[in-house]
């Protein structure tokens, strides 16, 4: 797709290009299942009752693993206080052995990493009061290219015991497979029953990748499967991951969990929110919590996630239910898990761009009629009480953790108040978008939940300096009654000269509650952007930021094809013998979006599939969206 020009004027403020090659690159099977199949027997070693809790070194050290590694992990389990909050293996990964068997078949501990053998490691672990877990493959190497267990079962599982290991991951690399199911299920049972026969408890975590559809049938053969290919510590993985291993509830239960991958908060990819997100969502899809970062360098942020205790409790559940998703709407999805005392953790899930209200009842998550309710927010501790709506603003990429109970105690809690932004300028990331000295308008509405009234309630706005926030329509109101609703509308302008970028707009609301009139006041910052729209005249797309930019294969190019891997590997655009200088390069499925500021009448383009794709041809299909949001 090539892509240029835009010249002024008021009406298109945004533009989309959307643009699909038919450049295959590789096969793409989709395999959909058409029956939920009955949980098969379960696998009954009496072990993983609740998921797993523990340490994996493989996200934040890929093959640098060694003993003091594993112990200086130990360690930290105990004194940062991860043991008492229940977290126990301290899980090896690949690349603990040497490139070949011993002369008598064995594997062999590398002896640079683990210098007294892999006992003595588990000795240490085990003298912490933690357990220890390794890897191995089910093929002929593993994913590093280590010696794999594949026709050597017995002789691992049996030395894996003597060194009182506690915990196998077993991958799928290199596993000479035919890809039928059969032959998936005899490999990973081959090791199930060789860690049987050893008679020590060993934890065994099958690891083919969702493949062949593990939900229906591993089980019957291990604790726990991973559900889908590698995380990585990107925002995409993690909702890819998420969408995935939702739907595969109805497998869970103790003993036997979905395994959507280890924990990758801390590492530095993603937002506060976004972790927050991956913590939350792992407990309430009952999956294994394996901390996945350098705990030696771990800030308090990323403790603050790792040891929330009413999180971990959603997650270690007696009662071992995965959360189903019982609304999927827009991007958005309320997951609801029952647990052993009656409550409900209801999870409000926002993959969207934007902030967003996202609504349930405590019907839809399945607590019985009662006269009133009570929710907890686990990351803000804060507890209100409602008469049966569920409601919360959600930031982007965010969930609201909730805990939900019938409560009779319910009229010394807060009423629920949820503030919600709308804006005609909603932008990627934010409440609004404004152009240097230009004027938006944000609209508040305030929603009582509660079984209270409130009284003498206010919204109210602070402006960043040089700002103007000023109310078109009241921001007072004597009374908001149960399930009612108050919106007041802004105008928004931001200085002349003001630097593009984020900017934090605080709204309070405050309000009275309850027989002693106890005032509450909240604060949400709102989110507005400052961007500039392009120059005026003609420029050409690639010279014009964008807001966004999604591509099928590598990242968009400016000026030049896609060379489908890297930034930068493509090649001079040409369509039909005519060579680009200005453009884009992009492959299916593409979208990118770009802010112009009210200040664009025309767009105008070149479009083909570039002369660099074999002669086979193929269809493009290339779309303009303008609008304003
Ligand atoms: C595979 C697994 C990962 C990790 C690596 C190690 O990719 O899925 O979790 O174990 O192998 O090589």
């Amino acid at each position: 797709m090539h892509a240029g020009r835009s010249t002024g004027s008021r009406r298109r403020r945004w533009v989309t290009a959307l643009a699909a090659t038919t450049l295959v690159l590789g096969t793409l099977v989709v395999v959909e299942a058409t029956t939920v199949a009955a949980p098969a027997q379960a696998l009954d070693n009496h072990l993983a009752r609740t998921p797993p809790m523990g340490f994996n070194d493989w996200n934040a050290f890929g093959c640098n693993v060694d003993d003091q590694l594993i112990r200086q992990t130990a360690d930290l389990f105990v004194s940062s206080g991860l043991k008492a909050a229940g977290y126990t293996f301290v899980n090896i990964d690949d690349c603990w052995m040497t490139r070949t068997r011993s002369s008598d078949g064995h594997l062999v501990p590398d002896p640079a990493k683990f210098p007294e053998g892999m006992k003595a490691t588990a000795d240490y672990v085990h003298s912490q009061g933690l357990k220890i877990g390794i890897y191995e493959d089910a093929g002929t190497q593993t994913c590093a290219g280590f010696p794999g267990s594949l026709g050597h079962e017995q002789t691992d599982a049996t030395d894996f015991a003597t060194w009182d290991i506690d915990y196998l991951k077993y991958d799928n690399c290199n596993n000479a497979s035919d890809g039928t199911l059969a032959d998936y299920q005899s490999r990973y049972t081959a090791m199930g029953d060789a860690l049987k026969a050893t008679g020590r408890p060993i934890v065994y975590s099958i690891c083919e990748w969702g493949v062949n559809d593990p939900a229906s049938w591993a089980g019957s053969i291990g604790n726990l499967w991973r559900t889908t290919g590698d995380i990585n510590d990107s925002w995409g993985s993690l909702k890819s991951i998420i969408d995935q291993n939702a739907p595969l509830a109805y497998a869970a239960r103790p003993g036997a969990w979905n395994d959507p991958d280890m924990l990758e908060v801390g590492n530095g990819g993603m937002a506060q929110t976004e972790y927050q997100t991956h913590f939350g969502l792992w407990a309430v899809m009952a999956a294994p919590l394996l901390i996945g970062t350098d705990l030696r360098q771990a800030t308090p942020a990323t403790m603050a996630i790792y040891l929330n205790r009413d999180v971990i409790a959603v997650d270690q559940d007696r009662l071992g239910v995965q959360g189903q998703v019982i609304a999927d709407r827009n991007g958005t999805r309320v997951f609801t898990k029952p647990l052993a005392n009656g409550d409900r953790a209801v999870a409000l899930y926002n993959s969207t761009d934007v902030a967003t209200t996202i609504s349930t009842t405590t019907a839809q998550v399945g607590l019985p009629r009662a006269a009133g309710y009570t929710m907890k927010d686990l990351w803000s501790k804060a507890t209100t009480e409602t008469a049966g709506t569920i409601s919360a603003s959600v930031p982007a990429h965010g969930t609201v953790l909730l805990q939900v109970r019938t409560t009779p105690g319910w009229s010394s809690f807060p009423p629920s108040v949820a503030l919600a932004a709308t804006s005609p300028t909603a932008y990627s990331g934010a409440d609004a978008a404004v152009s240097p000295g230009g004027t938006t308008t944000v609209t508040t509405t305030v929603g009582n939940a509660g079984k209270d009234p409130l009284s003498s309630l206010r919204v109210t706005t602070a402006a960043p300096s040089g700002w103007s926030v000023t109310a078109t329509s009241p921001w007072s109101r004597a009374t908001l009654r149960t399930g009612g609703t108050f919106a007041t509308t802004w105008k928004v302008t931001a200085p002349p000269g003001t630097a593009p970028g984020p900017y934090a707009v605080p709204v309070t609301t405050t309000y009275a509650w309850g027989a002693r009139s106890r005032v509450v006041a909240t604060t949400r910052a709102l989110t507005v952007e400052v961007v500039a729209p392009p120059p005026p005249g003609a420029s050409p797309l690639s010279d014009v930021a964008w807001v966004s930019a999604t591509n099928g294969w590598g990242p968009v190019e400016k000026d030049m094809s896609n060379g489908e891997t890297a930034a930068g590997d493509g090649k001079p655009l040409t369509i039909r013998g005519a060579v680009f200088a200005k453009g884009l390069g992009v492959n299916a499925s593409s979208d990118i979006v770009y802010y112009l500021g009210g200040a664009c009448s025309s767009l105008t383009t070149a479009v083909g599939i570039d002369d660099e794709v074999a002669a086979s041809g193929g269809n493009v299909i290339f779309q303009v969206f303008a609008g304003d949001t």
